[in-house]
């Protein structure tokens, strides 16, 4: 390095310079804050969130929460930082169940979002005034001013779900926008094709029937066809232990959901264990790799193509 080079990377501590940039309602851009970096710095963690936590303390807000006063009864899967109350700075998801017997009235948002089905036996979502019913690890996407509400018609048991949201995103843009109707959910016909339904049924056999990826960074993996949501790509992979998963890292940010079996993935030095209905984030430039010593199955969300649109998408090959 030369010596004019070394010059130029120390400024000289100057208290009472930087006191009166900041009486003048600047800041001073050489001391790094909002500065330019050789590569991206999180400022979010890698976190697991356990469904087995998550279904305890949603059963046990059965009767004191009432989706009437608190729109839905769901649990925020929040980052460390207790400022953060997202789970990841672009997409964020939280654990919601609703109780045997209960109906929650119909809202519409800018966000865009998803559900991943945990638990369901009559339950459905209502997607533009008709009812679509869900299976247990079926995905329906509530989109952009899609209207959608809530309801189970079985009396015995309830039926629970993860949310998956870009509202990180849209808050941070000031861009969003809410809405609420009443909906007569006995008087409302079914809708068996809804394009915003997902089923398990047919996901699993699409899973089959693909190969493995070829550069090894993932197992079978197939990519959901989701235009109407724009903000977030929707991926399942079936792991194998006779499939090597390779260390994955892009600029895009990562939730992993698992739909079934149990595994492990491993996120800079740190391992997480998982099984069914456990969620994983994986924020953006962070090394990861998933292992698993028999079957399983993940669900994969995505901020993929919306950095890639920006042109900001790298990843280690
Ligand atoms: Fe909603």
């Amino acid at each position: 390095m030369s010596k004019s080079t070394k010059e130029t990377l120390k400024i000289e501590n100057n208290i009472e310079r930087d006191e009166k940039i900041y009486e003048a309602g600047f800041i001073p851009g050489w001391i790094g804050e909002g500065g330019l970096k050789p590569e991206p710095i999180h400022d979010y963690d890698a976190k697991k969130w356990k469904w087995r936590d998550g279904k305890k303390l949603l059963n046990e807000s059965l009767k004191s929460v009432n989706p009437k006063i608190a729109e839905r009864r769901n649990i925020r899967m929040a980052n460390n930082e207790p400022k953060k109350r997202s789970t990841l700075n672009s997409i964020h998801t939280s654990y919601q169940m609703v109780a045997p017997n209960e109906f929650a009235r119909a809202h519409r948002h800018t966000v865009n979002a998803g559900r991943f089905i945990l638990e369901s036996s009559g339950a459905f979502t209502t997607l533009d005034g008709k009812k679509v019913y869900m299976e247990p690890n079926d995905i329906i996407l509530t989109p952009n001013w899609v209207w959608h509400g809530l309801g189970n018609d079985n009396n015995d048991l309830p039926a629970s779900w993860v949310d998956f949201l870009d509202d990180p995103l849209v808050a941070n843009l000031k861009t969003i926008f809410f809405e609420t109707r009443d909906e007569d959910y006995d008087k409302m016909e079914t809708d068996n094709n809804s394009v915003f339904h997902y089923t398990w049924l047919e996901m699993d056999k699409q899973l089959e029937k693909s190969n493995a990826d070829i550069k090894k960074k993932y197992g079978k993996r197939i990519k959901l066809e989701t235009p109407s949501i724009p903000t977030m790509d929707i991926y399942l992979e079936r792991l194998e232990p006779s499939i090597t998963s390779k260390v994955i890292k892009s600029t895009a940010n990562h939730i992993f959901i698992c739909a079934e079996g149990i595994g492990e993935t491993k996120i800079k030095q740190n391992t997480y264990t998982w099984e069914r209905g456990d969620v994983i984030a994986v924020p953006s430039w962070t090394e990861f790799k998933h292992n698993c010593d028999d079957q399983a199955t993940l669900v994969e969300i995505t901020d993929q193509p919306l950095i890639e649109m920006l042109g900001w998408y790298r990843q280690l090959d």
